[in-house]
């Protein structure tokens, strides 16, 4: 099945690098669906304070800021720096900060075409009725080191214990925070890709989402 006349949402979490990214625009493509990565708005909203000089710990004017993103025009190139990614998850700690991209996630989640969103907590907070919900995981050595690859396959320098170690902080940070941690929804289907790869995962959520079309 390749589209469907029904309004769908697909929400798509887990921790960074675990392949939601990619699982998420493969499935908004086969199934013709608007796909948003959430974490481009917490990153933009991040560049956004760096590139303004605006201070990243206070929370009224990095909520101002996320309030008037345009979501509409998110350069993931520009915004796929792992130092942004870091930075993003330390204003993503601020309730203000997520309660106005929230806001913004889900307007775009209405959208008549339908939509896919990937992030981490789209099944638990942004969209909790979604059609089906998947949460993708991985060790967080795998992540590690398919950061390292693209980072060092696109040309860049890295360090892989220092990967290691951020990855870690990050998982920490995300999901420890009191608002909207990082944790499964209850009905989410669980993809590891740390031993079966991202080509299975998709082809195991190509399955589940067929399978609940039928129904
Ligand atoms: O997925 P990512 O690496 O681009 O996300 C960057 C940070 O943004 C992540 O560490 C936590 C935050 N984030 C969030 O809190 N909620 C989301 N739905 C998406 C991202």
């Amino acid at each position: 099945m390749t589209s469907d006349v029904r309004h769908i949402v697909i929400a798509v979490d887990g921790p960074a690098a675990a392949g939601k990214g990619t699982l998420s625009r493969r499935l908004a493509e086969h199934y013709g669906l608007n796909h948003l990565d959430t974490g481009l708005t917490y990153r933009a909203t991040v560049k956004t304070l760096i590139d303004r000089g605006l201070p990243l710990d206070d929370e009224t004017v990095a909520a101002e800021t996320a309030r008037t993103l345009d979501l509409s025009n998110l350069d993931r190139s520009v915004l796929s720096a792992h130092e942004i990614g870091e930075a993003a998850s330390r204003v993503a700690v601020m309730p203000q900060v997520r309660k106005a991209l929230v806001q913004a996630q889900r307007e775009f989640a209405k959208t008549p075409a339908g939509a896919v969103l990937d992030g981490r907590d789209i099944g638990t907070v942004v969209c909790p009725d979604a059609f089906i919900k998947f949460y993708v995981t991985a060790s967080p050595e795998v992540r590690a080191k398919r950061r390292f690859d693209e980072i060092t396959g696109n040309g860049g320098s890295a360090d892989l214990p220092t990967i290691l170690a951020d990855i870690e902080k990050r998982d920490a940070r995300d999901t420890e925070r009191a608002d909207s941690p990082l944790r499964p929804a209850s009905d989410a289907h669980l993809l590891d890709t740390t031993e079966m790869g991202i080509e299975t995962a998709f082809e195991t959520a190509l399955r589940l989402v067929d399978a609940a079309l039928e129904h």
